[in-house]
């Protein structure tokens, strides 16, 4: 089910922000027109993805303590030291919303 994430207008370019959709921690993500939401906590440890840098022309997010880059599209970990997926969701934009489908976290192993 679509859940209300945030606005779209409360995204920077190229910047994450983490939100709360029904207790879990999400990234979401705007990267010219298109937005992703990642679980926001790395899978090393419990740092968020939020704080870190996100990598436009890789589409990665970067975690801010150790520096395991994470694809936007399929959650998996690029760089070491983590080695599991973090979940991401399908997003849909309606009126200005960002919609998260957190019910279904596709974890691509
Ligand atoms: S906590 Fe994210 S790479 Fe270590």
């Amino acid at each position: 089910m679509l859940t209300f994430a945030c606005k779209l207008e409360e995204l920077a370019e190229g910047r994450s922000k983490r939100v709360d959709v029904q207790g879990n921690k999400v990234a979401v993500v705007k990267i010219g027109d298109d937005i992703y939401a990642i679980g926001d906590t790395c899978s090393h440890q419990n740092y968020s993805l939020s704080e870190g840098m996100v990598l436009t022309d890789d589409l990665e997010i970067e975690c801010p303590k150790h520096g395991s880059t994470f694809d936007l599209l399929s959650g998996q970990p690029r760089s070491l030291p983590a080695t599991k997926a973090v979940p991401v969701y399908e997003v849909s934009i309606e009126n200005g919303n960002v919609m998260v489908d957190i019910d279904v976290d596709n974890i691509v192993s």
